[in-house]
């Protein structure tokens, strides 16, 4: 085979190319990873790392450790080999107080120490992850472990490669060169593998933190490549010789030398400086894609750093300036239901009062119904609570074997529990709804303003300042009270006149000469806008058959699926709504009964089969209609035309042996315009 001259006359060419392909499959890794700016398309890469892996394949010892191809992961192992550290990985005191005290308590220990007025500080973030020291001999990643005990952690060399953004080989370092930082999981990456988790019917991960750890300790790297973990360097551990002077120099070197660094970072001469570094990143701590728990201020000079040297197993200069915990546990005492402006339900946590994210929180939102079920909520368990900057407070998770006896589960109610109108399971958004829309006083501003609104019974001024005054005076409560308003009512309002209080009942008379369509708008039944209520109003006529159409007959209307239809059965059966609108009628809004349209088609039957070209049949349809057409689904004698699209089938064959005539789109267009 042609493998055998490679062996014998190619091998030295095959080892340039695989060296070749090596550094060029790197430096579009670094990129792609971090710099965030490939140059060459994916199908570039995988090119070259397909061929890259056929030269491994046929020649093993062409393998280097340093190849793109082992971030693939390995074999799995059974266990993960003990590695003492070279240099022991050191923890660092954390300042306990999260106001400004912290930053300056920590300046003026250093200044004391040293006997000097200002010390320069590398300001930096505090990552949420797991500390890894990476060995690099004569620029090749040969091992990472994790901190363990300080001195002794475990071998995860074939994880860490997995990890796109650590560069496995590097030019111009010292011949040893430990760096250490932080494995993380971007909340991205962490949503990502959640979901697919989920989808899987896996246990989901508690949080990034939990994620980068369980996939770092993985015993298969082939699961950990498939897990995007991050990396951001922050520190040293043995090198064979000096890189730089102080902390933000050798940053600077390792951003140099293509290692990811965070970019929030920063050097600063005085304690109020590292409490506004420590106020700006708690800012912007949201807007990160991935988790800190504080910020860590170094003194920046090397010098100064063997100056303060070490007590206990903690360096004097750094310390860990934290951030308020954003989770803490406690009890789901109940769960009560508000109703909002819309009409929708959401459950709401009622907790014991717990401090997190700095605050007491006694609230938390649930969303809806699947949420509750979702995360296995019961009233009385214990919860862990989550407020992440100005975000409402969530429930994040139950502790499930804190759960006691007398727990209850949670049900949505049948009876909105602001006005008592049946409520209502919204399929397509996942919510429930209170079906009293004319009458329950949750939704009386937005109904109201929604009814008077220009498209729907356009009472002129009566805008939602107007409204909202209305309302204060309690002067109107559902629609109809709109029809019973006199001057005098106006008037007792401020900044109403005679005359401006006049204009209003002018309007709202005017209104109940009104069309059957912007009635139908103006109810303000959810999944009707002002095109379905004129589809209603056209397929119905009047107002009596659409009151007492069930979803069947709803569905026979173009465009009316199977969730407006039953928002529309569910608003007309709730008998509040009924009495208002009975109130509207007596009181004298009226249209117009819609006739069936005389027009140019009048008397004809088509029939639409296939694809068009430029409409939709729905559309089609409509226009036909529009023009007296009857439109039926399907051929036979008393058909007039039928009209085919592409790919008509058997109702095109019908009508061919039936010898009716059959026309193309443009034709039909034709007709509906002559
Ligand atoms: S420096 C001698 N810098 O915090 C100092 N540590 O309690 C060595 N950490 O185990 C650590 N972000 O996991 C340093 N920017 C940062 C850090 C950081 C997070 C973690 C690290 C370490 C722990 C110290």
């Amino acid at each position: 085979m042609q493998d055998l001259t490679f062996d014998l006359f190619d091998a030295p060419d095959l080892k340039a190319e695989a060296q070749a392909l090596r550094e060029k499959l790197e430096r579009w890794n670094y990129e792609y990873y971090v710099l965030d700016a490939p140059s060459v398309p994916d199908s570039e890469y995988d090119k070259a790392f397909t061929r890259l892996s056929e030269i491994e394949a046929l020649h093993p010892e062409l393998k280097t450790p340093d190849s793109p191809t082992q971030r693939v992961g390995g074999e799995a192992r059974s266990d993960l080999a003990k590695v003492t550290h070279a240099r022991p990985m050191l923890s660092i005191h954390t300042e306990t107080d999260f106001t400004g005290e912290g930053a300056k308590a920590f300046d003026e220990r250093v200044r004391r120490a040293l006997g000097v007025e200002a010390v320069s500080y590398d300001c930096e973030l505090k990552f949420d992850g797991l500390a890894v020291n990476l060995r690099y001999e004569k620029g090749i990643l040969v091992s990472a472990a994790t901190r363990g005990d300080g001195f002794v952690g475990e071998d995860v060399t074939d994880n860490v490669r997995t990890i796109r953004t650590i560069p496995l080989k590097v030019e111009g370092l010292p011949e040893i060169f430990e760096v250490r930082g932080e494995v993380i999981m971007h909340k991205a990456d962490f949503a990502r593998l959640n979901a697919e988790q989920r989808a899987l019917g896996e246990k989901q991960f508690v949080n990034p933190r939990n994620a980068a750890a369980g996939c770092l300790r993985q015993l298969d790297s082939k699961i950990t490549a498939k897990r995007r973990l991050s990396f951001y360097a922050y520190a040293l551990g043995e090198t064979s010789s000096e890189v730089a002077n102080s902390q933000s120099e050798m940053l600077d070197f390792l951003v140099g030398k293509g290692f990811p660094v965070a970019r929030e970072r920063t050097v600063v001469t005085s304690w109020q400086a590292l409490e506004a570094f420590h106020r700006h990143v708690s800012d912007i701590r949201e807007t990160l894609p991935f988790e800190i728990d504080g910020v860590v201020y170094k003194v920046d000079d090397y010098a100064l750093q063997s100056a303060l040297g070490f007590v206990s197993r903690e360096p004097r200069w750094a310390c860990a300036h934290k951030y308020p915990p954003q989770e803490a546990m406690t009890v789901l005492e109940d769960i009560e239901v508000q109703v909002g402006r819309t009409g929708k339900l959401t459950p709401v946590a009622r907790l014991k009062p717990v401090f997190v994210g700095g605050v007491t929180v006694s609230n938390a939102t649930l969303h809806n119904e699947d949420f509750v079920r979702e995360i296995g909520l019961k009233i009385g368990d214990t919860v862990v609570v989550r407020r992440a900057g100005d975000v409402i407070p969530e429930i994040v998770r139950v502790i499930e074997n804190m759960r006691p006896d007398s727990a209850r589960d949670f049900v949505m109610p049948a009876t909105c529990p602001v006005c008592g109108s049946a409520t209502f399971r919204d399929e397509e958004e996942k919510d429930t709804r209170c079906t009293g829309g004319l009458f329950c006083p949750a939704q009386r501003a937005g109904a109201l303003t929604h009814f008077a609104s220009r498209l729907a019974m356009n009472i002129d001024g009566m805008g939602d300042k107007v409204v909202a005054a209305l309302i204060d005076a309690k002067l109107v409560s559902t629609p109809a009270d709109f029809y019973r308003l006199t001057r005098e009512d106006f008037e007792r309002l401020e900044h109403f006149a005679q005359k401006s209080a006049q204009n209003m009942v002018d309007a709202i008379q005017k209104s109940k000469a009104t069309t059957l369509s912007r009635f139908i708008y103006a109810l303000g039944i959810r999944h009707v806008g002002e095109a379905t209520a004129r589809d209603l109003a056209t397929h119905f006529g009047d107002l009596e058959p659409l009151r007492n159409a069930t979803v069947e007959d709803l569905m026979r209307v173009p465009d009316i699926g199977e969730v407006s239809a039953a928002s529309i059965t569910s608003f007309f059966a709730e008998s509040h709504n009924a009495s208002v609108i009975d109130a509207l009628i007596y009181l004298g809004v009226h249209w117009e009964k819609v006739e069936r349209q005389e027009g140019s088609l009048t008397g004809k039957t088509f029939v639409l089969t296939g694809t068009l070209a430029n409409f939709s049949r729905e559309e089609m349809k409509a226009k036909l209609l529009a023009k007296g057409a009857k439109v039926a689904g399907s051929v036979s004698r008393k058909t007039d035309f039928v009209i085919a699209g592409t790919d008509a089938g058997s109702k095109l064959a019908k009508a061919q042996e039936l010898g009716v005539p059959v026309i193309g789109e443009d034709e039909a267009l034709d007709m509906l315009n002559n």
